[in-house]
């Protein structure tokens, strides 16, 4: 150690390099793990914030995954502890994962904030667990890595590649509309999940893995190593030797989650097919530094950026594919004109120096940006009087014959609604209409729930339809695909003009010039609006009733109000 690191105290140190009677209780019970004198010798204490839990499946393997970070930070000369945090998993968590987002973001900021640690490494997979942590992460800034656990190898069905929650859609409608027997229907779901690890299409978690490593947050290579080769847990052990140099160093969160690094991760999640839930989570991060990063700016930076990754639910790959042809550090060297190539990474290098001679090695995988897989991508963020805050489309995603489109609207109340009648042969319904489903907001719903992109009706796939124009202010699933127009705001719930559709009502739609527009007159929308009863939003106590009080819109976050801005490192009060 050199004696530059030697001369700065650690913060660790407010805990255990005291002599009086609280060093005593800070060191005495934690000898009761083993531990020698040399732990509390000023070393750098990393912890390891864990979202592990067996209810979280992408995340289930992570205690072995913290135990490689562990050799790492040995090695390094520092001391890891591993602690639990709050785990979303996607799957079971109801009423949605989304809900508690913000709340595990308040667990893992107070848990690192309020235990002796110098630096921390983040374990995150499922969707909300890598925001989650990061959010709160940011919050306390401390120099921090995430680790992402990887995705699952590809699925595997009667010879032919299947993706997470992609492919549960496809079968879906495939069932409904008896393309396939029922009896298919449940062997496809072990053929699906067959290893450790996230969904493996370029969903949510694949997305924010990505997004981790375009922020700079990751080890480059991060997103893309499946969570079963063995070259993830290399990175980790990594990672772990490396956040003991950041401390050293002092190479804080805000060093690196500067406006050029949020844009870098929009310009990534363009070329990368990404899913629309990013804009909410890196919204909610940014937010949290006080970074001035706006819903626009995701239309106005990605939006031009073409689409690269041919990764489902975009195209037809899956991540396993994604890593062998080069993984996210070749897709961010074709960027290299467009992206900030100077925003500083975890390694202490520039994402320009970590990504310049990244090799590729499948072309039909990750596309040049001579020869892009698809023009158009990115996300496009709708406006009109449907969506004064606005709202959001993925057209890389959707079908292009209905970017501009006029249809009449059939209108959901609420899911309920939805689900109670969308088959009913009565239904009256074509393939122009537009769907609209209300009332799954934020407070609405309340958690924003990933319901956005609804089933077609039986009769309509029983025609071969597979695609129209839906509207909500819900959000999709990062592997769903359709036309679909998301996180409508301001919601319905709080009498955003989504309240007062009605069926028949025509609305438009024009992804070219950014528009979204309900064709009722400004005097019958007020009527409407007179005779509007509100929403019961029905929950008066509890989490859930904090929630609906103070969670902000889509277009800022979806973030508590009260946990805008970072509240730093300082070390609390003694508890004694
Ligand atoms: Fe966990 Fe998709 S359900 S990543």
């Amino acid at each position: 150690m050199s004696q530059e690191k030697e001369k700065r105290k650690l913060r660790s140190q407010e805990w255990f390099g005291k002599t009086d009677k609280m060093g005593f209780i800070y060191r005495s019970w934690m000898r009761n793990q083993g531990l020698p004198d040399h732990v509390f010798d000023g070393r750098p204490i990393i912890g390891i914030c864990n979202t592990w839990s067996e209810f979280t499946p992408c995340n289930a393997h992570f205690r072995e995954i913290a135990e490689y970070v562990k050799r790492g930070v040995y090695e390094a000369g520092g001391f890891p502890f591993e602690f639990p945090v709050m785990s979303l998993g996607e799957t079971l968590l109801k009423p949605t994962a989304m809900l508690f987002r913000n709340l595990a973001s308040m667990d893992a900021e107070e848990s690192i904030r309020g235990n002796p640690m110098d630096g921390v490494i983040l374990l995150a997979g499922c969707d909300k667990t890598t925001p989650s942590i990061l959010m709160g992460a940011a919050s306390v800034d401390l120099p921090s890595i995430v680790v992402s656990g990887g995705p699952m190898l590809n699925g595997k069905y009667k010879g032919r590649d299947i993706g997470s929650g992609t492919d549960v859609w496809r079968f879906t409608d495939d069932v409904r509309a008896g393309r396939i027997t029922q009896e298919d229907y449940y062997y496809a779901e072990g053929c699906m999940s067959r290893s450790r690890g996230h969904c493996m299409t370029m969903g949510t978690a694949s997305t924010m893995a990505c997004m981790v490593e375009a922020l700079g947050m990751g080890m480059p290579g991060n997103a893309a190593i499946p969570a079963v080769d063995a070259r993830r847990r290399a990175l980790a052990h990594m990672a772990g030797r490396r956040i003991v140099e950041m401390v050293h160093e002092d190479l804080k969160i805000s060093k690196i989650l500067t406006k050029q690094a949020f844009e870098n991760a929009i310009m990534v999640n363009g070329a990368i097919g990404g899913s629309t839930n990013a804009i909410i989570h890196l919204l909610a991060i940014a937010g949290r530094l006080g970074v001035d990063l706006t819903l626009d700016d995701f239309d106005r930076v990605g939006s031009h950026i073409p689409l690269l990754v041919n990764l489902m639910p975009s195209g037809k790959f899956l991540m396993e594919d994604f890593y062998y042809a080069g993984g996210l550090p070749a897709v961010i060297r074709e960027l290299k004109e467009h992206i900030h190539l100077e925003a500083l990474t975890v390694n202490g290098k520039t994402i320009g120096d970590n990504n310049q001679d990244a090799p590729c090695y499948d072309r039909d995988v990750i596309a040049s940006i001579e020869r892009p897989f698809k023009a158009r991508s990115g996300i496009a963020v709708l406006r009109g009087n449907l969506a004064k805050d606005g709202a959001v489309i993925k057209p890389s995603a959707a079908d292009p014959l209905l970017m501009k489109h006029r249809g009449k609207a059939v209108v959901f109340e609420n899911i309920e609604d939805y689900h109670a009648r969308i088959d009913d042969p009565e239904l009256e319904v074509d393939k122009n209409s537009v769907l609209v489903l209300k009332d799954v907001g934020p407070k609405g719903y309340p958690g924003m729930p990933e319901v956005g992109n609804m089933g077609l009706p039986k009769k309509l796939l029983a025609q071969g339809i597979t695609d129209m124009v839906r509207i909500s202010d819900g959000r999709m699933s990062g592997t769903a695909f359709g036309t679909v127009v998301l996180h409508v705001s301001p919601e319905s719930a709080i009498g955003g003009t989504l309240a007062f559709v009605q069926n028949g009502d025509y609305i438009e739609l024009d992804v070219e010039n950014r528009r979204i527009h309900l064709d009722v007159s400004e005097e019958e929308l007020e009527k409407r609006k007179k005779a509007w009863k509100g929403t019961d939003l029905g929950y008066f106590r509890g989490y859930a009733s904090l929630y609906i009080n103070h969670v902000q819109q889509a277009h800022l976050g979806a973030d508590f109000d009260f946990l805008q801005g970072c509240s730093g490192c300082e070390v609390p009060r003694d508890s004694h």
